[in-house]
């Protein structure tokens, strides 16, 4: 039985004034209208036979689009600063793309809840391609023209969403779109996206943006054992999961022997990517534990690690796992923010946590409750501990999409039905009306 965070005996914390408290969505995994947009890689990807655990597909998901109304009213209720939703590049490209955020940005603006666009969150128009450097100077354009459009009420924006995790799993070992299985050829992705990043936060302060940051995924990596080739092991994938995109943008360079690997002129397009941000998004879920290789293909958490990869990804012991199998692990995320503090220091601007949350079950879910509060409390010590960070958004208002997954995994404050496809009811779950009073009792 989980314990009653809202007891008078044990509030959460304080955070600092002006905290900015959020949920976050994105556009692929909600708003369906797969009609009203051009492919993404991945709706081609989708449409490929078993690629999706239950067979689902996007097109219509939390048909966001269509209920934006209704949802907006489920934020305001909910008592959040801000939500963090994504642009959905091929709507943009599409007729009236525009429109719908245009009218999305008014409404939440009108219900007092301030608008956090992220520019890409994984959907690529299909004919686009990241091993191009020419998809960076593409993405860049069609950031001005979102920024002309919206950039008279939008004041804090997100480049790209976990550049990590569409290198890796998108890229590398195939799992997600567009499916690719390029191991470390995959790593001019990784490039090709930071430079993004670059050019589009150069698109973005030429309108007078001030408020520009990236969402970056990064997590504690333990090494199974004090064994050097466990804690080999363990130093590679901290590498790829923690510096390979971090490292360049707030030290502007790459982590030793990476740089080779990459196309075109490195040290210039360094410059570009390190272009100085105003915050660090930072998406949490949990640690990971690696060891060596065991030169066999494993599946965790859904993901299937092939036998060639100088690591292996093994299970934390002795703690409370999700339904997706993630390791519940709420000290993991001061240890990752210290340890972030320590190896940038000065060079780390102010920390915002743009993704936290876990996917359970049902809509008495006092798991997730155990979890956020676990995880804000987790957040409070990394604040203590000196670490400048001024918000935190939850993953995610709505049930949804949850990419291979497809609706098994459900992330939500709010459940959808999606077994009634023509009412795809929205159902406030337990821990909508918990997170509701702890936004209320740190008024
Ligand atoms: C990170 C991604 O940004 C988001 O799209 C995804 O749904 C969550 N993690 C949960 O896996």
């Amino acid at each position: 039985m989980a314990t009653d965070p809202r007891g008078a005996a044990n509030p959460i914390p304080r955070f600092p004034a002006g905290f900015l408290w959020g949920v976050s969505t994105s556009a692929h995994q909600i708003e369906g209208a797969a009609d009203a947009r051009e492919p993404s890689v991945w709706d081609a990807f989708t449409a490929e036979p078993g690629r999706i655990r239950d067979g689902s597909t996007a097109a219509v998901a939390c048909d966001h689009y269509h209920r934006h109304t209704e949802d907006v009213a489920l934020l305001s209720g909910l008592g959040v600063d801000a939500y963090r939703f994504s642009v959905s590049w091929p709507r943009v490209n599409s007729p009236g793309g525009l429109d719908f955020y245009d009218r999305l940005v008014d409404e939440l603006l009108a219900a007092g809840v301030r608008p956090v666009p992220t520019l890409f969150h994984w959907d690529l128009p299909a004919r686009l391609d990241w091993l191009e450097r020419d998809t960076a100077h593409r993405l860049a354009e069609y950031v001005s023209v979102v920024v002309d459009r919206l950039g008279d009420r939008v004041h804090k924006w997100i480049t790209l969403n976990e550049p990590a995790e569409h290198t890796l799993l998108g890229h590398a070992l195939g799992t997600h779109a567009p499916g690719r299985r390029l191991m470390f050829d995959a790593l001019p992705v990784a490039h090709h996206q930071l430079l993004a990043h670059g050019l589009a936060v150069q698109a973005l302060r030429a309108t007078g943006a001030r408020d520009v940051g990236i969402a970056n995924s990064h997590g504690p990596t333990w090494p199974a054992s004090p064994e050097p080739a466990d804690e080999e092991a363990a130093a590679f994938y901290d590498l790829l999961l923690n510096r390979l995109f971090a490292d360049p943008l707030l030290l502007g360079e790459y982590p030793e022997g990476i740089g080779e690997s990459m196309p075109g002129d490195v040290a210039s397009d360094l410059e570009v990517i390190a272009e100085p941000l105003d915050f660090y998004g930072v998406n949490y879920y949990a640690p990971t534990r690696v060891g060596a290789p065991r030169g066999t293909e494993i599946e965790f958490g859904g993901v299937r690690i092939p036998a060639e990869l100088p690591f292996t990804v093994r299970q934390i012991e002795n703690v409370p796992v999700t339904d997706f199998g993630w390791p519940v692990v709420p000290e993991g995320l001061t240890e990752l923010l210290t340890g972030f503090k320590e190896r940038y220091g000065d060079r780390l601007p102010p920390v915002v946590i743009t993704e936290n949350g876990c996917s359970y079950p049902g809509i008495d879910d006092q798991d997730r409750i155990a979890y956020l509060d676990g995880h804000l409390r987790a957040l409070h010590r990394a604040v203590e501990a000196g670490v400048d960070v001024r918000g935190y958004f939850v993953w995610s208002l709505l049930d949804n999409f949850e990419w291979a997954e497809g609706y098994e995994r459900r992330f939500g404050l709010v459940h959808v039905d999606f077994s009634a496809p023509g009412t795809l009811r929205r159902t406030p779950k337990a821990s909508y009306t918990w997170l509701r009073e702890v936004l209320r009792a740190q008024r």
